[in-house]
């Protein structure tokens, strides 16, 4: 089936209202580009979903700390366009950067309290760029539902109470994390590690197995789980451990006494590479 590019918000817009003129109901899945099968399974679900389907692609410069990083990540507009077009995309719409941002912005969304914690601690502004552009994707599309994964579960917590709060129409719809058959959380980052970096990120991954098991075994204490974990890094040279944290799966506040549900994420360096993962576990 074809997938049609579009770069303009006008252009997609008129896409969005032809399909409802249609009847069809819409989803969106908001995307950086380099597509993997996370994003395949976003797709897909939405594809289920929804009669037309939307994927945008733009690397939002807004959400990016530092600018070495924004231009380190990795880009693939062809292979991407082929994965929507497997998986029956309807519009990828492709900003240009003058297209989302024509004059220096001076409106933003901030969602308290959420973004403070975990990756908002180590990456101020992070969580403001990722809400001031989802918000306006919203907005250029209208979907009735949008789609985002459990991998980033904090920036589904945060746009879920973005969605709440700010009374917007739409659904937002989670879907589980997917993982390398050894247990690596698909990322497109992953593409920027060498042989050695991949080998050793999957420290993360291991490490979070295993607090979620010793939690399953009975550990009731958040702080022999941190420093079971630090010993997982500990034996690895080419991984940095940023944080490993057990938080409520809502507030995402740290829980010491684990009794009930939490969320167990962690973020860690390979080199320049940071890595982020997260299991449930209670
Ligand atoms: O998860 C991502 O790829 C991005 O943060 C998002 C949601 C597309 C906003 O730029």
């Amino acid at each position: 089936m074809a997938t049609l590019r579009v770069e303009s918000i006008g252009g997609l817009r008129a896409r969005v209202r032809a399909a409802r003129e249609e009847g069809k109901s819409i989803g969106c899945v908001p995307t950086m580009g380099a597509l993997h099968a996370g994003h395949a399974a976003l797709i897909d679900r939405a594809r289920g979903d929804c009669g037309f389907v939307v994927a945008t692609l733009f690397v939002n410069p807004m959400q990016f700390n530092e600018r070495a990083d924004l231009e380190r990540y990795p880009r693939s507009l062809e292979a991407d366009l082929a994965v929507c077009r497997r998986r029956g995309v309807d519009v990828l719409f492709v900003p240009a950067e003058t297209e989302m941002y024509p004059r220096r912005a001076t409106t933003f969304v901030d969602v308290e309290g959420l973004t403070d914690v975990l990756c908002g601690a180590f990456r101020p502004g992070h969580f403001r760029g990722v809400t001031t552009v989802v918000m306006k994707l919203l907005h250029i599309v209208v979907p009735d539902r949008a789609y985002f994964g459990e991998k980033d579960y904090q920036q589904l917590a945060v746009i879920r109470r973005m969605v709440e709060d700010l009374n917007l129409p739409v659904e937002i719809v989670s879907a589980a994390t997917v993982r390398e058959p050894d247990g690596l959380a698909l990322s497109s980052r992953n593409r920027n590690l060498t042989a050695e970096q991949r080998a050793a990120a999957l420290a993360l991954p291991r490490a979070l197995q295993a607090a979620r098991r010793a939690v399953a075994a009975g550990e009731r204490n958040a702080a022999a789980l941190r420093r079971a974990a630090q010993r997982w890094f500990d034996r690895e040279p080419l991984l940095r451990l940023e944080y490993f944290e057990i938080v409520d799966p809502e507030s995402l506040q740290q829980v010491e006494r684990i009794a009930g549900p939490v969320r167990i994420a962690a973020a860690a360096w390979a080199g320049k590479t940071r890595l982020i993962d997260n299991v449930a576990a209670g």
